[in-house]
Formats: structure tokens, C-alpha cells, sequence
């Protein structure tokens, strides 16, 4: 895995300001997967205050993928953005990243928003209503 600190720094500034909360799956106190809730950022496609919220930085570690692991996650962050009153929630996946898109779609992020490209490649933003 490659360091970012420009990532590393937006993502510790969101969650001093509470706009990020990150949820940490364990087993036997040790760090196995991840997923976050972001509540706004500059993109009205990824948050609309009150409405929309993004869905971000999901990884499980390789070693316990395939095990639903995935499937828990994102059914937290779904229940959690549900009891916080959002209607709806995105998130950015690569193209090419199907198991996460596999994920995703059984899961309910079936209207595709865009997709678009960057420095890092194509991606799909996709929505799930939550109301
Ligand atoms: C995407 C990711 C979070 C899924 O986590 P996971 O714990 O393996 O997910 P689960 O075990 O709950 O479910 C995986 C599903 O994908 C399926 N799957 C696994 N490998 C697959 C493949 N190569 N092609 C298609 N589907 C695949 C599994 O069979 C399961 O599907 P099912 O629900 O039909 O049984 C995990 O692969 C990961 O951390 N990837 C790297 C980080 C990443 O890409 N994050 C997403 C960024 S948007």
C-alpha cells in the first residue's frame, strides 16, 4: 500500500471536525476492516446536508475477504446513516474494482450517478435510497 498524506490529512481533519466517522470491525482486539460515514464534502453528488451521505474508505484485510465481513459494514453504515435520518447515501468505486461493485449492487447502490475519471482512473459513483 502506497502512503497519501494529502488523504491522510483530509481524512484526520474530518474526523477532528466530526465529519467523518469511522467504524473499526475487530476480532480478538485486532484491527480487521473498516468503513466510514463522511456527512459533507464539495461534491453535491457524494453529500447534500440533511439528505445525502457518503459512503467511504470500505477495506476489509485481504486475508478475511469473502467471509461477509464486507456485507456487514456496509449494513452498519446503511442502519447508521438511516438512524441519523439521511434518505439517501453514495459513494466513488473504481470501474474495474468488481468485488466491491459485486458488494455494493447486492446491497442496494444500483442507481448509477456518473461515471467519471481522475488521476487515479475511471470510477462509478452510485446512490442507494434509504427512505
Ligand atoms: C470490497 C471489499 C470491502 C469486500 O469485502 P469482503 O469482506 O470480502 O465482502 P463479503 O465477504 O461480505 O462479500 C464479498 C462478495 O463479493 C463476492 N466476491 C468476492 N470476490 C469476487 C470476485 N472476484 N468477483 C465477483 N465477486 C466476488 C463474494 O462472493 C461475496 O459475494 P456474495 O455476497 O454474492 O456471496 C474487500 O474486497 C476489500 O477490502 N477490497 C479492497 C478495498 C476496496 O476495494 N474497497 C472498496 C473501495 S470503494
Amino acid at each position: 500500500m502506497k502512503k497519501n498524506p494529502k488523504m491522510t490529512r483530509i481524512f484526520y481533519d474530518e474526523l477532528v471536525n466530526e465529519n467523518r466517522i469511522t467504524f473499526i470491525y475487530t476480532e480478538h482486539n485486532q484491527f480487521i476492516a473498516e468503513g466510514s460515514l463522511v456527512f459533507k464534502n464539495d461534491d453535491p453528488e457524494y453529500t447534500i446536508p440533511d439528505k445525502r451521505v457518503y459512503l467511504s474508505h470500505m477495506i476489509v484485510k485481504e486475508e478475511y475477504r469473502n467471509r461477509g465481513i464486507g456485507h456487514i459494514i456496509v449494513d452498519y453504515l446503511i442502519d447508521y446513516a438511516e438512524h441519523l435520518g439521511y434518505e439517501e447515501i453514495a459513494l466513488g468505486v473504481d470501474a474495474d474494482n468488481f468485488n466491491a461493485r459485486h458488494l455494493y449492487e447486492k446491497k442496494g447502490f444500483t442507481n448509477v450517478l456518473r461515471t467519471e475519471e481522475d488521476e487515479y482512473g475511471k470510477y462509478v459513483k452510485l446512490l442507494k435510497n434509504i427512505k
